[in-house]
């Protein structure tokens, strides 16, 4: 190895290599400012990786002195959003209708509150907006004036409760069967003729269709007013969840009516009672009842 040689010029050492005969490179210290910086940056990083998760050895990781990690974090945050909430939920939760209607900050809140229940769990089938997916999929609007297990404030909280055809002890359960096919109730004929009687009670017509012999399977042999009503206006207290079939409003479908008398209908709606809670349930009710529908 070269003996240290300095460059008379400049005073700082050399590397010792020459290029081209004479050519040689100088040595230069790097600036104390800047290695400075570098031995902080390194004591810095030694500190953050002792005080944090960093290293993993095998298939554990080491947690740091701090034992921070970013799901406690998110529990944190959670459990305070709730602590804050929670006396509104409380108050809601003890809160009638009118109660709501009365006082401008809680009715806000459960507005607020049911729109973002709504959002993580209803839109998917009941549409942003609580208008529906699409006319006719057998998921319903629920902007309009058709309920088919009512529009009070307690009936949508009992529906959400407990869902529709869900399984649930309370379900809400009314059958609309399949009255075509070989085991058929009724005969193909029958069923256009009762399929054009009740699409004439919305002023519409179906081809081929005899709407008096229509009337009479609706009464006789369907038995279809069991459910609808004698004027097809749908479900009553007694006999509730059948669709009202005068308003034009289809859940499946205004060309889809053949269909669903032949086939059946058994639309399902799950119950919400065991994921959310029952300030929840009231807060999102509050909200689907504000939409415009509610009675
Ligand atoms: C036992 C009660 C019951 C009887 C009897 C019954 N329905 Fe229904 N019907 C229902 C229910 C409940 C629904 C809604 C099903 C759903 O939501 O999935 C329905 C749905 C319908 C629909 C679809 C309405 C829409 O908005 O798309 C039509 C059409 C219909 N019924 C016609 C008939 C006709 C015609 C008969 C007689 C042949 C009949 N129903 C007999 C209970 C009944």
């Amino acid at each position: 190895m070269a003996h240290k040689e300095i460059d008379h010029i400049t005073g700082t050492e050399t590397t010792g290599h020459a290029w081209d005969g004479d050519l040689k490179e100088l040595n230069t210290p790097l600036p104390k400012w800047w290695l400075t910086i570098f031995w902080i940056t390194v004591v810095w990083a030694i500190g953050y990786m002792a005080y944090y998760p960093s290293w993993v050895i095998g298939d554990k990781n080491y947690e740091g002195y701090s034992k921070w990690t970013a799901r406690a974090d998110v529990h944190k945050a959670l459990e305070d959003a709730q602590a804050r909430l929670a006396p509104s939920f409380a108050k809601l939760q003890g809160a009638s209708l009118a109660d709501i209607r009365n006082d401008a900050d809680l009715s806000r809140f459960a507005t607020k509150a049911g729109k973002a229940v709504f959002g993580d769990n209803c839109v998917a089938c009941n549409g942003t907006g609580a208008n529906g997916v699409f006319n006719g999929s057998g998921y319903p609007s629920l902007v309009d004036k058709d309920w088919l297990w009512g529009g009070k404030l307690e009936d949508i909280i009992e529906t959400i409760r407990v869902g529709i055809r869900s399984g649930h002890d309370d379900e809400r359960l009314n059958t609309m069967a399949a009255y075509g096919g070989e085991d058929g109730q009724l005969t193909a004929e029958q069923i256009r003729n009762v399929a054009g009687f009740v699409l004439s009670l919305s002023g519409s017509t179906l081809e081929g269709a005899d709407i008096n012999k229509g009337k009479a399977v609706y009464l006789d042999d369907g038995g279809c007013n069991a459910c609808h009503g004698d004027e097809g206006k749908g479900g009553t207290a007694d006999v509730p969840g059948a669709p009202n079939l005068t308003d034009s409003i289809w859940l499946f479908g205004k060309g889809n009516v053949v269909s669903s008398i032949t086939h059946g209908r058994n639309a399902v709606m799950p119950a919400w009672d065991k994921r959310l809670t029952p300030a929840q349930i009231k807060a999102v009710a509050v909200y689907v009842h504000s939409r415009g529908g509610g009675q």
